[in-house]
């Protein structure tokens, strides 16, 4: 197995710089595109119309924004804290319609209650501590109009027993506490493995910290393989055997609406 490992602790954290925006490009994200980001996108259509605004919070390179863009019909605007990570995906995400800097824990160029619904989809992970965590969430619910939706992908750090398709969470069979370092290794589309630093989040401790950040009516998922064998990519189903997906899906999605 050949481990390279990308990013360094800076605002953005984990896949901050140039060489982390090319390593993020570069994973094959299997395991997500079948038990997460379908699931993203099936929670926010119940809730969007076409040509209404929806922002990708930690965009990074953009492949989600632009899949939103086109499955949902929704206005998507991509923003990160990653010039680098906007300046890749101004270049391969043809249908976000624009991107915004996150400097100093603020969007710019976005006012108070501009966007229909957010997405944030593997950003907490980054994240060192729960005030960071809090400061991410008071920003996405300054963003959202009242009554908006919110939906966030994260991957449960205490799936460390199993090898997933395209991720291994932790060392293996390892427990970590609440916001402790831990290594996530996601497999490139060369078949190497990109080994990144990663916080553990307790998918559990969510809801709480979302309340606290005027966030209600809060409920989590954990999509199944069989629940996606109707939602995801036909052939990306049929692409692998996706035992360990079955045995314990690593992907939660915790929704909840701007109070
Ligand atoms: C693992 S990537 C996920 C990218 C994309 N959401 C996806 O699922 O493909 C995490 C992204 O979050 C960005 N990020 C990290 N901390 C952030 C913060 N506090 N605010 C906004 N973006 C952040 C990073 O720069 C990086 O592009």
């Amino acid at each position: 197995m050949n481990n390279g490992s990308a990013g360094h602790e800076e605002e953005g954290g984990a896949w901050s710089g140039s060489a982390g925006a090319e390593a993020f490009a570069a994973v094959e994200a299997a395991t997500d595109w079948l038990l997460g980001y379908p699931f993203v996108f099936e929670a926010l259509s119940r809730r969007i119309g076409a040509d209404e605004v929806l922002v990708d919070y930690g965009c990074g390179p953009g492949a989600v924004a632009d899949r939103a863009a086109r499955v949902l019909g929704a206005r998507v605007l991509g923003v990160d804290t990653s010039a680098e990570m906007l300046a890749l995906a101004r270049s391969t995400a043809p249908s976000v319609a624009e991107f915004h800097l996150v400097r100093d824990g603020r969007v710019t160029g976005l006012p108070d209650g501009c966007a229909d619904a957010v997405m944030c989809n593997h950003v907490l992970a980054s994240l060192p501590t729960e005030e960071a965590l809090l400061g991410v969430f008071a920003e996405m619910r300054r963003l959202l109009r009242p009554g908006a939706p919110l939906v966030l992908l994260s991957t449960d750090p205490a799936c460390t027993d199993l090898a997933y398709t395209s991720l291994r969470v932790g060392a293996e069979g390892a427990s970590y506490r609440p916001g402790e370092e831990m290594p996530l290794r996601l497999l490139r589309r060369d078949g190497t493995w990109q080994e990144v630093r990663n916080h553990a989040w307790p998918v559990d401790r969510l809801p709480l910290l979302l309340g606290s950040a005027r966030f209600r009516e809060i409920t989590q998922r954990r999509p199944t393989v069989d629940e996606a064998l109707a939602l995801a990519d036909p052939g990306l189903v049929d692409r692998y055997p996706w035992t360990a997906e079955r045995a314990e899906p690593p992907l939660v999605i915790t929704s909840a609406l701007a109070a």
